[in-house]
């Protein structure tokens, strides 16, 4: 009942025409793939070539992240409505980059989900723990607590959220957890979004798993019961690689 979701997080890489070559190579490879949503994630300088290279594609355009304001003095924000405007469907909220590199507290991501919501994108929130918090024990705590911060007051509607679960010390390090370390964490959210939500809503809502994602440890890692898609960094960045994991799903 959960369709695989899979989505390339490009990060701040590429130049535009690298990023316009990708994004036809992500269409055209991932074309006929139908068990799969299939998104990517340019630089937002990039947005608007790539829309255009994906166009007649099934592929979904996303930003890596929006400000929580509307609109006005905010140097160096772009909006919800921005992003909205260039042809994206999603954007990624969140993520550990900008919550450890840019200080993104529960309570701003908080905000910037309300804001993604009422402006009409989709929202893939990234929540995950540090390697120190889970040496310690703290994983589950961690994850709860963010779940609990970055979601207050939220209604989650599962065609409108995707919830990601990173653990930062397998981002971008090659060390991708065992398709058990994700499963049993991936089960503690959904067990959380049953006693915050409902059954249902647990039931209906995308969690992917993101971290070291490659062709080689994609399908176990999707074949875990509650993992339902992956959130792939530099593996999305080689359109042969990102295709061998959609293909996965
Ligand atoms: P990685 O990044 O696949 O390069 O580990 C994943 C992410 O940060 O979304």
């Amino acid at each position: 009942m959960r369709t695989p979701f899979i989505v390339g997080n490009w990060k701040m890489n590429l130049d535009s025409a690298g990023a316009v070559a990708l994004a036809k190579g992500v269409a055209e490879k991932s074309a006929g793939n139908s068990k799969a949503r299939v998104g990517v994630c340019p630089p937002f300088p990039y947005l608007a070539g790539v829309k255009s290279a994906l166009s007649g594609s099934s592929v979904q355009l996303g930003s890596q992240n929006i400000y929580f304001e509307a609109k006005g003095a905010f140097t160096g924000e772009v909006s919800a409505a921005m992003a909205l405007d260039v042809g994206c469907q999603f954007t990624l909220i969140g993520h550990s980059e900008r919550r450890l590199i840019l200080g993104e507290t529960d309570a701003v991501i908080n905000k910037k989900v309300n804001t993604a919501l009422a402006a009409g994108l989709h929202v893939i929130l990234c929540i995950g723990e540090t390697l120190e918090q889970r040496q310690q024990n703290n994983t589950e705590a961690v994850v709860e607590s963010q779940l609990q911060g970055s979601l207050a007051g939220i209604t989650l509607d599962p065609s409108k959220i995707t919830l990601a679960y990173e653990p930062v010390w397998a981002i971008g390090t090659g060390v991708v957890a065992t398709p058990e370390q994700a499963e049993a964490v991936h089960h503690f959210i959904r067990q959380w979004l049953t006693r915050t939500y409902s059954q249902d809503v647990s039931q209906a809502t995308c969690i992917q798993y993101g971290g070291s994602v490659n062709p080689g440890n994609a399908k176990t890692l999707l074949s875990q019961p509650n993992v339902d898609g992956l959130l792939v960094g530099g593996a999305s960045l080689k359109a042969d690689d990102f295709a061998a994991i959609v293909a996965a799903a």
